[in-house]
């Protein structure tokens, strides 16, 4: 199975995607994490994205379509993937198509968890990550209730690059919704409830109970 998760900032697709990969044992692609990994080891791509990422802005597509490519050849994709940011313009959806074409692979959904932009702006000031295992929580887990890991905020989840990450949602990932639908691709789920609630429409929208 080859799913592709859409949403705004804070929507929760890395919430859901670490469930979902667990249940099905898909590959957890996040081009965010590969990007904050190379910004931290300042790669060549790292040092290009941090600029765009600390704005809040896109990274240009190109780099993004070279990453992505290559990351799409690795052997630990042929289980199925989970993409997780990934595409984010109309211009990256087309060379995905190309990619999984390539590959012979099927996309079987777009997954749009869907969430009011006045609830994300507390859920991303409040979020918290783990430095060690990745999970995703908030400013209430003093250490990761996962792994123990320290947690930390992460440079892009300030009020005022969150307001401009949501309008670059607006303006460059949301005409994803109608390219997805035109595919007949498209599954909705309501992001705005608990977490485990979320995941349990998605399993049953999805058809992976
Ligand atoms: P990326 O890392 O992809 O960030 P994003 O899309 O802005 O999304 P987030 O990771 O902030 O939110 P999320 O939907 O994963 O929410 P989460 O589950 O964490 O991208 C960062 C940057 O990298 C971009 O701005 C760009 O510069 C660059 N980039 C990445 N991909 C790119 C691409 N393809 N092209 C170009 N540039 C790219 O949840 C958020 C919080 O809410 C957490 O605290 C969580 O605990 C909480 N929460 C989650 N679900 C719920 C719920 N149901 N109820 C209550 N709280 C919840
Ligand atoms: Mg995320």
């Amino acid at each position: 199975m080859n799913i592709v998760l859409l949403g705004a900032p804070g929507a929760g697709k890395g919430t859901q995607a670490e469930k979902i990969v667990e249940k099905y044992a898909l590959c957890h692609i996040s081009t965010g994490d590969i990007l904050r990994q190379a910004v931290k080891d300042q790669t060549p791509l790292g040092v290009k994205a941090k600029g765009y990422m600390d704005s809040g802005n896109l990274v240009p597509d190109e780099l993004i379509i070279d990453l992505m490519k290559e990351r799409m050849q690795q052997p630990d994709t042929e289980k199925g993937v989970m993409l997780d940011g990934f595409p984010r313009t109309t211009a990256q959806a087309v060379a995905l198509d190309g990619m999984l074409a390539d590959l012979e692979r099927p996309l079987d959904a777009a997954l749009l968890v869907d969430v009011p932009f006045d609830v994300i702006i507390g859920r991303l000031t409040s979020r918290r990550q783990c430095r060690a295992c990745g999970h995703i929580g908030t400013a209430a887990d003093a250490v990761c209730p996962s792994c123990g890991g320290e947690m930390y905020q992460r440079d892009d989840d300030n009020e005022a690059t969150v307001r401009n990450r949501l309008e670059v949602y607006s303006n460059q990932t949301s005409p994803l919704i109608d390219y997805y639908t035109g595919q007949d691709k498209l599954v909705t789920v309501d992001g705005n409830r608990a977490p485990d609630v979320v995941f349990a429409d998605v399993v049953e929208k999805l058809g992976i109970a």
